[in-house]
């Protein structure tokens, strides 16, 4: 069947994780407590930006695109507090203030080249505002917020296109962790072409991996994915290689952290192996990301940091099956070669067998 994936309508996003309700001086950041779920839908209220730190630490906020939007508004609460508690400071002393609390927000976690980004754009917007001050310069950071939200909103939906446009008459789907409409303000990033695929009458299965040690798959995945409509059976993240290998899966697709500029991936550990498995068993896998998360400016997967999470192994477990003393090694995300990426899904288009080259086209794209 011929789709017009361009122009055709796109289903509203079943969850959505975060929301900015007032102007810079008496707003709030309101964040959807994701630890809770599917338990129950908590709504977190910030006005300092230090909790908003504390929330992307633990969680209650995860997935690239929107820490980076929650570490913007964040800046914008650290602007405030420094406005409000002096506010006839000049500018240079202004910024003086802003800059530690902006690193504090950016490095809040390393792996995700969001978070850092946001708050560097942020700041840069910041500097240019012509002849600012502090509550000027406090409205800019907003706008800037606010603009990246509405950005990530619509990008999702040039991956739900492009990304339905490509995998169409593919059916059975595999994906890992949550790269939904929780880690974004629009429909996803993996999961988006997948709710278009759907909403077009096209009968799809999703597997979702449970994703050890945190359980993104079986908490946030398979309840966005039924709330929204679809149909999504979890299995155990280690009964992925043998349903691929029996022909149940025809594509792999996952979200990214961080893509580097010659297209090698950053996400949820355990991303690697369903790549190989991908791959062993001539499958495409596929990565959809927007242009925010691929960095440039990191060459390779090598260079890119990997979060460790050494307490988040037993964090699921009945603490009567943890042996006392209990050591772990635990990354939270680990490295695929771009030479096993069939496609990268992104808002301006697919880019297949991605590298340095191909990738620097889409950034030559018009949107
Ligand atoms: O640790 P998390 O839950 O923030 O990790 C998120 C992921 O790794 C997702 O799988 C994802 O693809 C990146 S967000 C689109």
């Amino acid at each position: 069947m011929t789709e017009d994936w361009a122009s055709r309508a796109l289903p509203a996003p079943p969850i959505t994780p975060l929301r900015w309700r007032g102007g810079w001086r008496d707003g709030a950041l309101e964040l959807l407590d994701q630890t809770r779920l599917p338990r129950d839908e908590t709504w977190l209220t910030h006005r300092a930006y230090t909790t908003v730190v504390d929330d992307i630490v633990r969680l209650a906020v995860r997935g690239a695109p929107v820490i980076g939007i929650a570490g913007a508004y964040a800046l914008v609460l650290a602007a405030r507090e420094v406005t409000l508690a002096e506010p006839a400071i000049d500018v240079p002393t202004f910024f003086e203030r802003l800059t530690p609390r902006a690193e504090r927000i950016a490095t809040a976690r390393p792996t995700a080249v969001n978070l850092g980004a946001a708050v560097r754009a942020g700041l840069r917007a910041a500097r240019a505002c012509p002849g600012g001050n502090p509550e000027q310069i406090t409205d800019v950071l907003l706008e800037a917020a606010m603009h990246l939200d509405a950005y990530e909103r619509e990008a999702c939906e040039g991956i739900a296109r492009h990304g339905a446009a490509w995998l169409d008459g593919r059916t059975r789907f595999l994906t890992h962790c949550n790269a939904g409409a929780l880690v974004t303000t629009g429909l996803g990033t993996a999961l988006a072409p997948l709710y278009a695929l759907h909403a077009a009458g096209r009968e799809i299965q999703v597997y979702a991996d449970e994703t050890r040690p945190l359980l993104q798959g079986l908490r946030l995945t398979a309840y966005e994915l039924a709330r929204g409509g679809v149909p999504v059976q979890v299995i155990a993240d280690g009964a992925a290689a043998g349903l691929i290998a029996e022909g149940h899966v025809d594509a792999v697709i996952v979200g990214a952290d961080r893509v580097s500029a010659s297209g090698d991936v950053a996400n949820k550990v355990g991303t690697y192996g369903l790549a190989l498995a991908a791959d062993r068993h001539g499958i495409p896998f596929v990565v959809a990301a927007p242009l925010t998360t691929i960095d440039r400016g990191t060459v390779a997967g090598a260079d890119i940091p990997i979060e460790q999470r050494p307490d988040d192994v037993g964090r699921y477990v009945d603490p009567a099956c943890l042996p006392s003393g209990l050591e772990t090694w635990a990354p939270a995300f680990d490295r695929t070669p771009a030479a096993l990426v069939s496609a990268l899904v992104t808002e301006r288009g697919v880019v297949e067998r991605p590298d340095a080259t191909r990738i620097e086209t889409l950034f030559a794209t018009a949107p």
